[in-house]
């Protein structure tokens, strides 16, 4: 079993570089399948979810070259075959071939796609766009037969601004005959890079960024070179650490606008931090204010940064509220902050946290994804060593994290237990 093991209590000062985003990458891996021939996209980072779409790209018959930070995919040779279970439960992002098949083939059959258990995480709404499109979907369990006789553009309201349901739309859409609206879109950076990645290849997409989006579909889409927009929540997990344990640690390759809500709440807190065009420079400041935090989609307060930032609320002195408005079950990284010394509360959607607390090190747990980058954290700051088992999750989503924090002072190492 391979444990992430950290002596805590050190120094972070130079320089931490941010990767191409997760979010966005898992999207446009499969958008490649749309050209009809070959497409490059760079600034890919090298992380088991990539790793796994690679591979599904590569089983569907597509060439897959992997070079550093770049992925190049001719998809023409590829077969419309059925995923199996295996490969598209490891992510949620699997679930974007359901949309790519659809639109290059007309039919599609697949399982329901895996992710982290930090809620229900239902796809009707990628269903309700599938459907408006012209698809008819059958479930058999978990299985889904999804297929039309004709794609066509047509008004889409989306219940909430779901990320998968607006890229998986206008994965649809741009194949479809005539327009498509998708009104309640999502507004993530995500989207626009793969609307962008798309409009490269030949779409006709506008409005991606607002809550309105606009296809005109076409009948072919070409091969094209793209590159993954920097990984927002990769950054504010550092600009975090910064004020964990910085000594003028400097996040750079970033787009600061992307998590502007997050710089805001820690100057609130009084975090001293630089913002500068591609950077930030944050350190470690005394007497923390306590704040409130409550996740909303873009650009609101991310909810994948709620458990990143919930180990520097426990440094704030008094108290502090968090509430998550996106997930049911996004609190798992909780009890084990408890345990490292943290006087958390639980209640509902909402978690309380006194401060300021000395953390100490000991045994966790990294239960998904954001959960294991919070113990990350907690770990960097605590006294003595702690140990974070299950760390398959973090490896999904943040590349050569242990290099990264090794380079900026860190004491973090992975190893081999029984
Ligand atoms: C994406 O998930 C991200 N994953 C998540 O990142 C992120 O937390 C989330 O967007 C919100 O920003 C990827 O991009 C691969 P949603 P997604 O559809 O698309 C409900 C991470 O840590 N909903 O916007 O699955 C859903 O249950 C991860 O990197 C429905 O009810 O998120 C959730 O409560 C985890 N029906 C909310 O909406 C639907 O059909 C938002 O989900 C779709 C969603």
């Amino acid at each position: 079993m391979k444990v992430l093991e950290i002596n805590g209590g050190k120094k972070l000062e130079g320089t931490v570089r941010i990767s191409g985003s997760k979010n966005a990458s898992v999207a446009l891996i499969p958008a490649a399948i749309l050209a009809d021939s070959e497409v490059t996209i760079c600034n890919v980072p090298e992380i088991t979810d990539t790793d796994a779409l690679a591979e599904i790209l590569d089983y569907l018959g597509a060439t897959v070259k992997r070079a550093s930070e770049s992925i190049v995919v001719d998809p023409s040779t590829i077969k419309n075959k059925e995923i199996p279970e295996e490969m598209s439960n490891k992510l949620r992002a699997s679930y974007y071939f359901m949309a790519v098949l659809l639109a290059k083939f007309k039919h599609v059959e697949m399982y329901f796609p895996g992710g982290c258990a930090i809620g229900a995480r239902p796809i009707d709404q990628t269903l309700k766009g599938f459907k408006a499109l012209g698809a008819t979907v059958n479930e058999e369990g978990n299985r889904y037969v999804i297929d039309a006789k004709k794609l066509t553009g047509a008004h889409v309201y989306l219940d909430m601004p779901s990320v998968g349901a607006t890229i998986n739309t206008m994965l649809v859409a741009v194949k479809a005959e005539g327009e498509t609206i998708i009104e309640n879109a999502a507004k993530e950076p995500e989207i626009v890079n793969v609307a962008t990645f798309l409009n490269n290849m030949g779409a006709q997409i506008t409005g991606a960024g607002t809550s309105e989006i606009r296809i005109i579909g076409v009948e072919s889409l070409e091969g094209c070179y793209t590159e993954v927009i920097p990984d927002r929540i990769e950054t504010g997990t550092y600009i975090i650490a910064g004020a964990l344990m910085g000594d003028h640690l400097k996040i750079d390759n970033i787009i600061p606008e992307h998590v502007e809500m997050l710089i805001l709440k820690m100057k609130e807190m009084g975090v001293e931090i630089e913002v500068g065009p591609d950077y930030v420079i944050v350190s470690k400041t005394a007497n923390l204010k306590p704040v409130q935090i409550k996740t909303q989609g873009y650009p609101g307060f991310a909810t994948d940064l709620q458990q990143p930032v919930t180990v520097l609320l426990t440094q704030c002195e008094g108290k502090s509220i968090l509430e998550e408005t996106v997930y049911e079950n996004r609190f798992k990284n909780v009890p084990y902050l408890n345990d490292m010394g943290a006087n958390i509360q639980i209640s509902g959607n909402r978690i309380d946290i006194e401060g300021a607390s000395n953390l100490t090190g000991c045994q966790v747990e990294a239960t998904d994804l954001r959960a294991g980058a919070c113990l990350v954290l907690a770990g960097l700051l605590a006294e003595e060593t702690t140990k974070i088992t299950n760390i398959g999750p973090v490896l999904r989503g943040y590349e050569n994290i242990v290099e990264k924090l090794t380079d900026v002072g860190a004491s973090i190492k992975i190893k081999e237990e029984n």
